[in-house]
């Protein structure tokens, strides 16, 4: 059995949501990561690609509002607040790097956390509802968190996200350190996430395997995007096959563009 039901998901998904951001800025302190970047998250799956420390989880923190931004980042068309429970109100939620679990919990009352927002019979009809979409948790109810293999934690975190309902949810490499068959799991779970409606913005390392369950995609490299472009492209563009496939031949896509902070193409 899957970690997940193969039918549409019951949470989250209702309306399809975008973000627009434009002259986004984010750092630590004095020391700015992200300047000035634009980019579209469109309904369905969007991955961010990039090397080690080029921004992808400070963008993604700073669309949280779990650290600092400039610029302007709209969600359908509204201003996103920057307080992180107005975030999650307006139907935003991270999935963190390294899954961030309460280990000493168990599953149950994890997956309760992410419902924090919501009154407690909504909470319980949730937590049915995250038992439907991910029916091997519920095996695994009483279990403590912090027992279950790196990939079934992240099945936890996931649903944990869901369990807030969100129009919009990130995903901060989900697949890290995990075996090849539940990294094939995972991606296809972001992909149904997206399919049943809710928009997935997915940072990944997993270059070869997130292209092939995302519909675009953006390249990152020290807080700058360098490339953007449908997935597909993406996966035979010259940055992409160059820097991340290992592949030398250099076959130039025109529809990918490779300039800094450029708009998807229509
Ligand atoms: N809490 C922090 N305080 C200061 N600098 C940080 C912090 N977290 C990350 N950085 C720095 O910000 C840059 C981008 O990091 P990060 O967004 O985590 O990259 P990525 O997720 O793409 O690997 C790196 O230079 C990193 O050292
Ligand atoms: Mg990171």
């Amino acid at each position: 059995m899957m970690w997940y039901d193969p039918q549409p998901f019951t949470l989250g998904g209702d309306p399809r949501a975008n973000l627009k951001i434009t002259g986004l800025s984010a750092g630590y302190g004095p020391f700015l990561v992200l300047r000035d970047l634009a980019l579209e998250v469109r309904p369905g799956l969007t991955v961010i690609l990039g090397p080690n420390g080029a921004g992808k989880t400070t963008l993604l923190k700073a669309l949280a509002g779990l650290i600092p931004r400039q610029g302007e980042v709209l969600l359908n068309g509204e201003v996103l607040p920057t307080q992180t429970n107005e975030i999650v109100q307006r139907g935003m939620a991270l999935v963190p790097e390294g899954r961030q679990l309460f280990a000493q919990m168990t599953v149950t009352e994890n997956l309760e956390l992410g419902g924090w927002l919501v009154p407690k019979a909504e909470r319980a009809r949730r937590l049915e509802e995250a038992f439907a979409d991910f029916p091997k948790l519920r095996e695994r109810a009483h279990q403590l968190a912090g027992t279950m293999s790196g990939g079934e934690q992240q099945m936890v975190a996931v649903a944990r996200a869901m369990m807030s309902g969100p129009r919009l949810l990130m995903l901060d490499e989900p697949s890290l350190g995990l075996a090849p068959k539940m990294v094939a799991e995972l991606l296809g779970m972001a992909r149904r996430i997206a399919d049943a409606g809710t928009t997935v913005l997915m940072v990944e390392q997993n270059v070869k395997k997130a292209l092939a369950v995302a519909d675009r995609g953006y390249v990152l490299e020290r807080g700058t995007l360098v490339a953007s472009g449908p997935a597909t492209l993406l996966a035979r563009s010259t940055v992409i096959r160059e820097a991340y496939l290992g592949v030398d031949a250099a076959v130039r896509t025109a529809a990918v563009s490779r300039t800094a902070s450029s708009a998807l193409p229509a």
